[in-house]
């Protein structure tokens, strides 16, 4: 969605000065076009084994954004009350509605039963327990599926690895045996599937072998308990390639093991929960340059956006692509750096980028997943605008928040 065409910055085909003109900086700019190709990508290398796709919602929750996989016929993984209501208003049917979280309280609890979602992915044995009550109270049955913690180490940033032992998420091979026990035992609760996720960022399909091969173990421990199990869901964690030429997954090789997997638990379909990988590269966090700066040797460049805006590289040490307005010049080595009182805030370090000066644009490229979504009013900072372009034409999906917006629900 980004590229160069004779000398300037355009994404998706309009000028990056354009948008920036109309729409102000920061911005934040989604592409249509590249959501549905990745869509399709990832169709294609799944092939005949067609998943339900449960799209992560945390990743980019932008209503008009979140409409393009509802209307592609996406499902949506969802860990809040906050975000069912965000997948019901983006058109997700309740039917293809997955709930992760170890928190659920039971204000979420109850509005995921009335809303009749998929399935919960249940982790911990209390947590079971006030899924049953609520389920009770309405007098309905819960669709449940144990979130399995295999201990898996999925090799990627700690912060961001969810399926190794002494992560807070999901509960043992042992333990979802217990709870897949118990819930035998209600009227209240039905164990529909098995659920896991790895973590995320995973280049390497060898955490999806073996996370694959302990869900087939466990639904052969369950065979003749009187469960069906109806899905197996995997999670999702598909790596992207942010500092191009890095590694991703090969989704055909994750095809094909679970295939094998699949085959093994007839009746079940596959589910997957991808987030960045439907949406990271289809996002752009366009910013404008204020000034330069050089201190002990060290060149900066402060543009408008922030940690605030894009946390990834303050959080993780992402790096994310930088395009300058300009693509020719001199390079000089510089840190990319928000106006925010932290030295946590930068956009990128010690890249090489031609002579940028006040008044240009910046791109940072692969930002339409954990990016909007995770931002903040962090230096009371109002949050950055969205756009959306679709059919060669842009049209704001989120408005720039105002600064009278800040002090709004104080009293
Ligand atoms: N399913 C569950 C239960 C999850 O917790 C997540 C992400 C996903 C699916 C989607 O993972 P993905 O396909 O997007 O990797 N803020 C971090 C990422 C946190 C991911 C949290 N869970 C970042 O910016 O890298």
């Amino acid at each position: 969605m980004i590229a160069y065409r004779g000398g300037r910055l355009q994404l998706e085909g309009l000028p990056a000065k354009r948008l920036a003109a109309r729409f102000g900086t920061p911005l934040y700019v989604y592409s249509r076009k590249t959501v549905l190709e990745k869509l399709a990508r990832m169709r294609a290398a799944f092939g005949g084994l067609s998943p339900l796709i449960c799209y992560a919602l945390k990743a980019n929750s932008n209503r008009a954004f979140c409409r393009i996989l509802s209307g592609a016929g996406c499902g949506a993984e969802v860990v809040s009350g906050g975000e069912i209501l965000r997948a019901l208003a983006a058109g997700f049917k309740p039917g293809t509605i997955v709930y992760s979280g170890v928190g659920k309280t039971r204000e979420e609890i109850r509005l995921a039963l009335r809303r009749k979602i998929m399935a919960f992915n249940v982790e911990s044995r209390e947590e079971l327990f006030a899924i049953e009550r609520e389920a009770a109270k309405l007098r309905i049955v819960a669709p449940i599926s144990p979130r399995i913690n295999a201990d898996i180490k999925a090799g990627t940033h700690p912060h961001v690895a969810t399926g190794e032992a002494g992560n807070k998420f999901g509960v043992s091979p042992e333990e979802a045996l217990i709870i897949t026990r118990q819930a035998l035992r209600s009227r209240h609760l039905r164990v529909v599937g098995l659920q896991s996720h790895l973590g995320s960022q995973i280049a390497s399909l060898r955490p999806y072998r073996e996370l694959l091969s302990a869900l087939e173990r466990l639904a052969a421990a369950l065979k003749g308990s009187g469960t069906a199990l109806e899905f197996l869901d995997i999670g999702g964690g598909f790596a992207v390639d942010y500092d191009e030429g890095g590694k991703i997954l090969d989704l055909r090789g994750l095809a094909s093991l679970a295939k094998k997997t699949m085959k093994a638990c007839p009746g079940a379909r596959l589910v997957i929960e991808p987030g960045r990988y439907l949406s990271a590269d289809a996002g752009v966090l366009l910013s404008r340059a204020l000034y330069r700066k050089e201190s002990f040797g060290r060149k900066f460049l402060i543009v408008d956006a922030a940690m605030n805006d894009l946390a990834r590289p303050a959080l993780y040490g992402a790096k994310h692509p930088v395009w300058p307005e300009k693509k020719d010049g001199k390079r000089e080595k510089t840190d990319v750096v928000g106006p925010i009182c932290e030295s946590a805030d930068f956009l990128a370090r010690g890249i090489w980028l031609p002579k940028t000066m006040p008044g240009d644009l910046i791109a940072v490229s692969k930002a339409g997943a954990y990016g909007f979504s995770m931002s903040s009013q962090y230096n009371s900072r109002p949050r950055a605008a969205e756009i959306l372009i679709e059919n060669g034409k842009a049209r704001l999906v989120r408005q720039r928040e105002t600064l009278k917006e800040l002090l709004g629900p104080e009293i």
